[in-house]
């Protein structure tokens, strides 16, 4: 088996979140369930994934003590900084708020924004300087651990996506844990 490398699960979360922001351009115009739970996922899968790179690769690109290393990552951790905030407003907001959906546009403006960074900046350089430590044997194993031990963590209770299938159709439904109250 071909040993994943700590920056391609990165990218490959990136892409998830990248498919979120797509499919809230799906639902955004439907009901306020579909909504809720789409940016739900969305808000667990970036703290989770951000809490993955904070933990994993840039103590890594950190401790290589090279300049453009530690620019980059200082960088990035304060753009996490500001997206967190971003969240955090959005939460107060709530998706039924009628300023939600131009606040929800900034975000992933600005997520992607970030995402292009890290991938055509920090990844490229830590695949460049850290070839070795990042493809160690077990490193992006104990991501993927990680980030299932995360997701399964009580904070995201309401965040865990349980796709059902569209009775009316083939496509896919997001069913939203406790979303329902049971009796
Ligand atoms: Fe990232």
């Amino acid at each position: 088996m071909t040993q994943l490398s700590a920056t391609q699960v990165l990218r490959d979360n990136h892409k998830t979140i990248r498919g979120l922001f797509r499919q809230y351009e799906g639902v955004r115009r439907k009901t306020p369930e579909m909504r809720d739970g789409v940016v739900r996922e969305l808000f667990m899968m970036l703290d989770v994934h951000f809490r993955l790179e904070e933990e994993f690769l840039y103590p890594l690109v950190a401790h290589t003590g090279s300049e453009p290393g530690t620019a980059l990552t200082d960088d990035c951790e304060r753009e996490h900084a500001s997206i967190r905030a971003l969240i955090q407003g959005l939460r107060r907001r709530g998706t039924r708020d009628e300023f939600f959906d131009t606040g929800f546009t900034n975000l992933v403006t600005t997520c992607e924004e970030h995402l292009a960074r890290e991938e055509g900046e920090l990844f490229l350089l830590a695949e460049s300087e850290l070839a070795e430590a990042l493809s160690e044997d077990g490193l992006a194993e104990s991501m993927e651990n990680r980030r299932k031990a995360l997701i399964a963590a009580p904070e995201y209770r309401d965040a865990r996506p349980e796709v059902v299938q569209n009775p009316h159709g083939g496509e896919q439904m997001r069913k939203i844990p406790g979303e329902r109250k049971a009796g």
